[in-house]
């Protein structure tokens, strides 16, 4: 039987004051982050079961602290925790279980 409960949490979205988006500085950065209205192009999309996409540099904090840093257009970012290349998703989510994808 499968451990049903997350190895990690998630990593959390933000944007710096700066204009920089950060992942992981919670309340204080969606202060900062600026007014978006255009809708039907989203910087971040949540998968069903599966990855966040964000857009665009990025810094991302992992669960440790560590800061990893977007290079492509669009990232994805591990939400199952069960990544070998945290917080990057690897695609071991599609293997899981239902009851244990995101
Ligand atoms: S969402 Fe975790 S490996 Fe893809």
């Amino acid at each position: 039987m499968s451990d049903p409960t997350p190895r990690t949490a998630p990593p959390r979205v933000g944007r710096s004051g700066a204009g920089v988006p950060v992942v992981g500085e919670g309340e204080r950065a969606a202060e900062a982050a600026p007014v978006v209205d255009d809708v039907s192009r989203p910087d971040v999309v949540l998968c069903p079961g599966g990855p966040m996409l964000v857009r665009g540099r990025l810094v991302v904090e992992d669960d440790q602290g560590l800061r990893h840093t977007t290079h492509r257009p669009v990232s994805a970012i591990c939400r199952c925790s069960r990544s070998a290349t945290l917080p990057w998703c690897d695609g071991t989510h599609k293997v899981l279980p239902a009851t244990l994808r995101p």
